[in-house]
């Protein structure tokens, strides 16, 4: 078998900071780190102990410090992505939510201006997603990304989604309703974190706002009617095991629905969502699936083509990611 054309549609590119890459940035940025690798390893990563989603997203102080300036996003776009690439991943959606990168002075869009200008250093075919916070307080960041997202959004090579991060448990979906009403006026496809620590009815809240895809959606078989739904509109899930069993997305593996979303006919998509926190790469997402769950090369097959389907992209790149797939397999 040729190497798989991997695809990979939910990574947060403050979540792929591995401690090589960090040390990088740290020495561009002038930054200290802690001189002792494991020590820096254990801050850049979760710990196996890790009880929830809140929890998890501690994990983001160090590498998100690292992503405060222009040369800094940068040269993380840059190194992620050539990361990415030698691990044979074709095409790549990267999200970033710029608000959380204005410490060091500069604005949301000269965050996303950053980001595109990394994007364009590397030739490992990109687009990037821009994602909203769950908080409160934050309405008027929330709707200045949604403005930035209409302003810079293009069918590919740029901008080509918002999405929605943050904390799913503590603030709610159904909070959101303004900001994705507005992505809706505007034409911008969105995805949205939900059923991750959450249940079915923030899935069923994002696919309400108009939801393309659902960032996790593995709590979505709580409700059977918006599972149901899920399978008759083909709405992709982005589903990302290594991060599930780490934020106890379920609180056991061996229920983890991914064999049954299959059987079922619904269009899972395979991801990492922080490779470098969760000490994973898409690679390894699909051999652990696959020892897991007994995955089949059919299967991963599916997800793949599923994933070229759902990408947020022309339709001659999803053309050209399937037949890449069809000839690997
Ligand atoms: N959920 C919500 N927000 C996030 C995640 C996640 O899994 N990873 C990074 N930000
Ligand atoms: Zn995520």
């Amino acid at each position: 078998m040729k190497n798989i054309p991997y695809i990979d549609l939910h990574c947060h590119v403050d979540g792929a900071i591995t401690p090589e890459i960090a040390r990088k940035l740290a020495e561009l940025q002038n930054i200290e780190l802690p001189a002792d690798d494991e020590e820096l390893a254990a801050k850049l990563s979760v710990p196996e102990t890790c009880e929830s989603l809140n929890e998890f997203l501690e994990c983001f102080a160090l590498p998100g410090s690292l992503m405060q300036t222009k040369e800094g996003i940068i040269e993380t776009f840059y190194l992620v992505e050539e990361h990415m690439k030698s691990l044979g991943v074709v095409y790549l959606e990267l999200r970033i939510a710029p608000q959380k990168h204005c410490d060091g002075g500069l604005t949301q869009e000269g965050v996303i201006q950053a980001c595109l200008e990394g994007i364009k250093r590397s030739n490992l075919h990109t687009n990037l997603i821009l994602c909203l916070m769950r908080d409160r307080g934050n309405e008027k960041e929330n709707m200045e990304t949604i403005e930035l997202a209409k302003k810079y959004l293009v069918k590919d090579g740029g901008v080509v989604a918002v999405d929605l991060a943050g904390a799913e448990a503590l603030f709610h979906t159904d909070e959101f309703t303004s900001p994705f009403a507005k992505a809706k006026e505007y034409g911008i496809p969105f995805t949205i974190h939900a059923g991750e620590a959450d249940g079915a009815k923030s899935v069923k809240d994002a696919l309400d706002f108009g939801a393309a895809r659902i960032g996790h959606g593995v709590r979505t078989k709580e409700d059977p009617a918006v599972l149901e739904y899920v399978i008759k509109h083909k709405i992709p899930l982005e589903m990302c095991p290594n991060s599930n069993r780490q934020t106890k997305s379920v609180d056991d593996m061996s229920k983890y629905p991914l064999k049954e979303y299959l059987a079922k006919g619904v269009k899972v998509t395979i991801n990492t969502d922080d490779p470098a926190i969760c000490r994973t790469n898409i690679a390894r997402e699909f051999d652990y699936i696959e020892k897991k769950f007994g995955i089949t090369l059919e299967e991963k097959k599916t997800m793949l083509l599923n994933a070229a389907d759902a990408a947020f992209s022309d339709d001659a790149t999803k053309a050209e990611l399937k037949k890449a797939i069809e000839s690997a397999f």
